[in-house]
Parts: C-alpha cells; sequence; structure tokens
C-alpha cells in the first residue's frame, strides 16, 4: 500500500515523523516535529539501515513489507543503538527471524544489554566492507557522535553516507524527504538547535568523524533524522563543521533572570550598548521564558555571550544557574562573555558569574555590573559601556582554528 520515497534507484526511506511526542528524550521540546529515518538498501541481499522508535513500530513494519513485495530482510545495519533508531530491533527480528544484525563490538554489547539480543549478529571492524551483491557497504566508526558505538555506513556504489545522527535535524519531513524537493530554510535552526542539545559536547569526536569523511567520496547523506542531503551537503557538513569548532557567528546573546524587572532593565540596556556599537544580531533571552535548547542554539550560533542574574538566597537565580550547568556541561568554547547583575541586601550573583567563566576559561569583558536594588544612572552608563565593550571583542577578526 506505501509507497515509499525512492532516494536511489534502490534505496528506499522507510522511516516515520513523529508528531505526536511532546519532547525529545523527555527534555527538548519539539515544535516542528522529529523524524525517525530508516532505509532500506534491496540488492540481491536486502539491508535495512537502522529502525525507529517503537511507538510507530506498526507503520514501519507495513511500509518495509510494501517494499520487500514477498521478499525477506537479510540484514538489519545498526549505526546507532538509541532507542529512537534501536527501539524498534525486537519486532524487526520477530518479523524476519533470520535476519543478521550487523554492528560493532560495542554495538552487540548494547543490543544484548537493552534487549536480550544475543544471537545472528555478525561483528564487524572499522573500515570493513560488506557486499549485498551490486552495493557495497563500507562500515566507519565514528564513536561518540553521538554514543560510543556510533558508526557510519557508506554505499560504494550508490555514494550515499548513512550517517546515524550526524548531520541529523529536529522537524518532520512533510510530503518528502528530499531536500532538493523541499523549502530547507525550516530547518537550518532545528539543525542548530539538535546539535547544540544532543551532539553539543561532542565538538572533539565530530571534528574527528569530518576528518575521516574527507577520505570518503559521498554525494548523499542519509541520516538518522531530518532531511536526505543532496543539493545541500556542502551547507550541512559547513554547519557541523562549525558547531563542532564552536565558531560562532558575528553576533550577541544576552541571557538574564528577573523576577520584578530591575535586572530585565539592566539587560535590555546592555543590548543597546551592543547595539551602538554596531552588531545586527542581538538576541535577548528572558531565561524563565525562553526554553534553553533555543538559548544554547542560539549560544551555538553566535560567539557573544552576555549574562545576567539577580542574586536569590544568596546565590544566582535558580533558571540562570540551571543554563550555565548545561554550558559547561557542553565545553562550549571560545565566547566572548560579559556578565551583570542585582541584588536587595548582600550581592551573589556577579561573584558566581566570574568563577563561571573562570571555569569556561573564556576572554571577557573588563567590566561587569552589580547593581544594588534599581538601575541608577552610573550603572545604566556602565550596562552601555558592558555592551559595547563585549560587541568590540565579537567584531574582532576571528582567527579559524584548525582543529578542537
Ligand atoms: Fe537520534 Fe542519538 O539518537
Amino acid at each position: 500500500m506505501f509507497q515509499n520515497q525512492q532516494i536511489t534507484k534502490d534505496t528506499f526511506y522507510v522511516g516515520v515523523n513523529d508528531r505526536q511526542k511532546n519532547k525529545f528524550e523527555n527534555m527538548i521540546p519539539l515544535p516542528c516535529g522529529v523524524s525517525y529515518n530508516s532505509y532500506l538498501i534491496i540488492d540481491q541481499k536486502i539491508a535495512l539501515i537502522d529502525t525507529v522508535d517503537i511507538s510507530m513500530g506498526d507503520i514501519f513494519i507495513d511500509k518495509i513489507q510494501s517494499q520487500l513485495e514477498g521478499r525477506v530482510l537479510d540484514y538489519l545495519v545498526i549505526n546507532h543503538m538509541e532507542p529512537d533508531h534501536s527501539g524498534s530491533i525486537r519486532l524487526i527480528r520477530k518479523y524476519y527471524p533470520d535476519l543478521v544484525i550487523i554492528g560493532n563490538s560495542k554495538t552487540l554489547s548494547m543490543l544484548d544489554g537493552f534487549y536480550g539480543v544475543d544471537t545472528l549478529t555478525k561483528e564487524i571492524k572499522d573500515g570493513e566492507i560488506l557486499s549485498l551483491g551490486t552495493h557495497k557497504l563500507e562500515f566507519h566508526f565514528t564513536p561518540m557522535v553521538h554514543w560510543p558505538e556510533t558508526m557510519m555506513t557508506y554505499d560504494q556504489t550508490t555514494k550515499v553516507l548513512f550517517s546515524g545522527d550526524a548531520f541529523g535535524s529536529f522537524g518532520t519531513l512533510d510530503g518528502t524527504v528530499m531536500d532538493t524537493n523541499l523549502n530547507v530554510e525550516r530547518y537550518w535552526d532545528e539543525m542548530i538547535r539538535y546539535y547544540a542539545n544532543i551532539v553539543g559536547k561532542y565538538g572533539a569526536p565530530v571534528q574527528k568523524a569530518l576528518q575521516k569523511l574527507t577520505n570518503v567520496d559521498f554525494e548523499i547523506i542519509c541520516s538518522t533524522h531530518g532531511p536526505v542531503w543532496k543539493e545541500y551537503v556542502s551547507e550541512v557538513v559547513d554547519i557541523y563543521d562549525q558547531m563542532s569548532r564552536y565558531e560562532g557567528k558575528e553576533g550577541v546573546v544576552i541571557v538574564y533572570g528577573s523576577m520584578y524587572g530591575f535586572t530585565e532593565l539592566m539587560a535590555e540596556t546592555v543590548a543597546q550598548g551592543v547595539s551602538q556599537a554596531g552588531i545586527k544580531d542581538v538576541i535577548i533571552h528572558n531565561v524563565s521564558k525562553s526554553d534553553s535548547s533555543v538559548i544554547l542554539q542560539d549560544i551555538f550560533k553566535y560567539r557573544g555571550l552576555i549574562v545576567g542574574s539577580p542574586t536569590y538566597s544568596n546565590e544566582l537565580y535558580p533558571e540562570v544557574e540551571s543554563l550555565l550547568r548545561k554550558i559547561e556541561i557542553r565545553g562550549i568554547k571560545n565566547r566572548m562573555f560579559g556578565y551583570f547583575g542585582s541584588f536587595t541586601w548582600a550581592g551573589a550573583s556577579v561573584k558566581r558569574l566570574s568563577t563561571f567563566v573562570e571555569t569556561m576559561k573564556w576572554e571577557t569583558a573588563e567590566i561587569s555590573v552589580e547593581e544594588k536594588q534599581g538601575l541608577k544612572a552610573d550603572n545604566y552608563q556602565a550596562c552601555l559601556d558592558l555592551g559595547r565593550q563585549v560587541a568590540k571583542m565579537v567584531k574582532r577578526p576571528v582567527v579559524k582554528k584548525e582543529h578542537c
């Protein structure tokens, strides 16, 4: 019944859209949904590349069966074991009990650990090739993009790279899967949000993987999330390269917490200073309102960051503290930083922000601003100066670093 979308002559998309789930990994909002991508290669032997979240298992099986017309699966290649891709393995095994599951040693260990599956498996080595007949599948291990077992599968015959999470994006695939047939503009920010939140900690492994891929002549990228990239391959690789180098664009993100508007007024003033110094991309986030996944997306996107916080119970405002922790976990590098804060009777937030930036080892504006209660003229001016100073740092030419 299903007409699966064709990627090449005998490679088909059998993935699914998830418009039901509210939060990816039960944390990250999905306003545009997400796709779990899976692919079939039909040759003398038939290989399925990755599976989908088990919540969509029924439709997944229907799509595969529609394409196979009575034939059976010979192989299941697992590029990544996170359950949004491995969740349907046991179901697939029930329908195709003789299929051989292909993975590396870490994959097969997780396969047993998660699902108790330890029979009819084949362990492959880095660089090994599996022949399906005409198609030759070459395996490239790319650990920590996004888990230790992650690998990519390259079809030498069609020059298709099945890349796992790499080059993935949030956002469903509406009516088509190929970038050539859709307006890709809606995916760029969702790709950065996906990267920042899911892969963001693993800049160095992503750089290693990109280095490895310079020897792989791929023309099409089939990721596990988001569009199939054919026309925009170089743009997509560039985005992953920039993100994994932590190379932000010219722009300043100002994040603040505020209970009654006093710290917010400081943020507005700092923003004015940034703008006066000629920065066009100034993005203000109220940490209590903007989702942290979007704030992280913008922090990955731009190289200027200014954080403001009131003092709360002799600590940072908790929502700001929570965001700082997310930044620390990701080890974001090379940001130009500034900070400000406020208090009512005893200041603590500015001190904590200065400790934070020492940990991050970022270049920091000489000026920081700390106000007691309402904003007054001298600190109004200091906020403008803080904004101008960070803007000046951001506007300096960037020296491109080779690798992390
Ligand atoms: Fe889409 Fe790391 O799983």
